[in-house]
């Protein structure tokens, strides 16, 4: 019989040299499997005196065990290598700065709207809406701006091929509004109007608040208080305002709203023209021919209308010099509104 410790010692040699799960099988085939060595071992042990036989067969099982231990530890030991390789090879640097994701935020333009319609719904306004291509009714007509009227060359209006037009203005969404109700009510409309009309402080469309309130015994000077409150409340600080006597045909009598210069604090500046006033809104009392062509009673009730220009008060509550800024949507200039 072949020199069994011999042989024992080289595959307990060869097993803890062995470096990888496969190699480790082949070495466990090569030593334990059915044609393996220590089997051929055992199959010759039949060949030996029946004295020797139990003695022979006990050392070659012995010997078996004792390299089927080593064959597990040494695959429990490759097995861990493997998993610690393969957790290595995936590790997450988790102290490593993020990728980061930028946050899209509001247009100015839209910010200072929905401020706009939150102040006044707190003043108890309901938030009124409009057609863009509107009528000439309702942008003219029923304004008291008849197809002849002087005025209706001033609004540079942009006709359509089928008799309507964009509104020029968003006084149409007031005679709209007497039309649907019943007074008393008090309501603004903000939205897009369009113009023939481009330069540092005009654009071909930009976006209006109309006002428009209504009751028995309205007056100017509730009118004048509701403007001045809204100002203040909107440029969150204490402003002087005046009304300079101005003319719209659908109201009588006529203002133009000036507030003291928000930049210069009305000592003057570049912005002001050096006169220390900002106009940012026309405004009136409702005219009876505008009651008239709405069918609501202008004996018994009186009110105000007024509007003003979105883009004119973000130039002055955020500092910007170029209308046309507001519309290029260079991300430069947005990014800095997204929040505050
Ligand atoms: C009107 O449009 C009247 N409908 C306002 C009104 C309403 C008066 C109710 C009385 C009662 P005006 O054309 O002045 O008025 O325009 C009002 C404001 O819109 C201006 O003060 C200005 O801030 C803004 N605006 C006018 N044209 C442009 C333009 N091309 N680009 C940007 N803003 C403009
Ligand atoms: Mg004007």
């Amino acid at each position: 019989m072949t020199d069994l410790p011999a042989l024992t010692a080289q595959a307990l040699e060869q097993i803890g040299a062995s470096d990888s799960l496969p190699r480790l099988d082949e070495l466990r085939v090569h030593w334990l499997g059915k044609k393996g060595v220590l089997t051929e071992q055992l199959k010759m042990v039949g060949g030996l005196g029946a004295a020797e036989r139990p003695a022979a067969g006990a050392r070659i099982n012995a010997a078996k065990s004792e390299l089927q231990s080593a064959i597990d530890a040494r695959r429990a030991t490759l097995e861990q290598a493997a998993v610690a390789q393969q957790l290595a090879a995936g590790r997450i640097d988790v102290s490593l700065p993020g990728r980061g994701e930028v946050t899209g935020g509001l247009h100015p333009i839209t910010r200072l709207r929905l401020r706009i319609e939150e102040l006044f719904r707190n003043a108890g306004y309901e938030v009124a809406d409009g057609p863009e291509v509107e009528d000439e009714f309702h942008n003219f007509e029923a304004l008291n701006i008849p197809a002849d009227h002087p005025a209706r060359a001033m609004h540079d209006t942009f006709y359509l091929d089928n008799g309507m037009l964009l509104r020029t203005h968003t006084s149409p969404v007031q005679v709209r509004a007497m039309r649907e109700r019943k007074p008393p009510f008090a309501l603004i409309a903000p939205g897009r109007v369009y113009r023939c009309d481009s330069d540092v402080s005009h654009s071909p469309m930009f976006h209006q608040v109309e006002g428009l309130l209504i009751d028995t015994d309205v007056s100017f000077a509730n009118l004048k208080s509701v403007l001045h409150q809204f100002m203040e409340a909107l440029f969150e600080r204490s402003l002087a305002m005046r009304l300079r006597p101005s003319y719209f045909p659908f109201t009588e009598p006529s203002a133009e709203v000036d507030i003291s210069c928000v930049l210069c604090g009305g000592k003057g500046c570049r912005v002001c023209k050096q006169t220390g006033w900002l106009e940012v809104a026309g405004c009136g009392m409702v005219h009876p021919n505008v009651f008239r062509a709405c069918g609501i009673d202008a004996t018994r009730y009186s009110g105000f209308a007024f509007g003003f220009g979105i883009e004119r008060l973000a130039m002055l509550r955020y500092g910007v010099n170029d209308l046309r800024l507001f519309y290029e949507n260079d991300l430069r200039f947005l990014a800095q509104f997204a929040r505050g």
